[in-house]
């Protein structure tokens, strides 16, 4: 398999900054999975599907038009061709995630399309279930952790200008997301048998970066 480095991790472990930097260092593309959910539900919310029922949620799945970039320095995410970079991370978007995400149909769609931008390899990919699901044969995997209350401080930090995103409410929230997302029947978070778990919680952004650009290098 053409180069794949997948870097899965609960929310708020540092995979974004982590996974771009990653990207950068080597010359690779970068694709953030987490974005193409977010696109989905910020769509199914746009268009007044109720997210908490499935079932109208899958007969909707295949609509949107949902475009990822691949530039580390510049992602991107549209849907019907309007950039939504910015509204899909709106607190309303990521407290509906988890159970637009956890519907079969909605994963397929977005499976199929990940696998499609990632067939020629050279990338970096982000998301829950990329080293279990999306590419298990990819070469490089990488299972990124932090302590709760340090990936909660992150998330925070993230949503500084959202005056109702305190790092007791965010630590809450994010906790409710990452059960959801871990205990759901269609490709929960996990840890591949196979993959490096780094745990971040003590460590700075060059550290993670240079770590996985090492297990990258060991593998050529
Ligand atoms: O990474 P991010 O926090 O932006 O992901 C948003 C949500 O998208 C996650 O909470 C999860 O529900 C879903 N997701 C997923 N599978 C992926 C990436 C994200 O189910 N590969």
């Amino acid at each position: 398999m053409p180069l794949v480095i997948a870097m899965d991790g609960p929310s708020g472990s540092g995979k974004s900054s982590a996974s771009k930097g990653v990207a950068r260092a080597l010359g690779l593309r970068y694709l953030d999975t987490g974005a193409m959910y977010r696109a989905m539900t910020w769509w199914m919310l746009r268009n007044g599907v109720p997210v908490g029922d499935a079932e109208a949620v899958a007969a909707r799945a295949a609509d949107p038009v949902i475009v990822s970039g691949t530039d580390p320095d510049a992602p991107s995410i549209s849907v019907d061709g309007q950039d939504v970079s910015d509204p899909i991370r709106t607190r309303e978007v990521t407290n509906a995630v988890s159970a637009v995400s956890a519907v079969p149909a909605v994963r397929a769609r977005l499976v199929a399309l990940q696998r499609e931008i990632m067939a020629d390899g050279g990338i970096v990919v982000e998301g829950r279930d990329i080293g279990t699901v999306v590419a298990p044969d990819a070469p490089v995997k990488v299972y990124l952790t932090a302590s709760e209350e340090v990936r909660a401080a992150r998330r925070a930090k993230d949503l500084a200008a959202d005056p109702g995103a305190s790092v007791t409410v965010t630590q809450a929230e994010q906790a409710r997301r990452d059960r959801l997302d871990s205990t759901r029947k269609a490709s929960p978070l996990a840890k591949a048998a196979d993959a490096q778990e780094i745990d971040s919680t003590e460590l700075g952004l060059a550290e993670v970066i240079e770590a996985v650009v090492r297990l990258a290098k060991e593998q050529e």
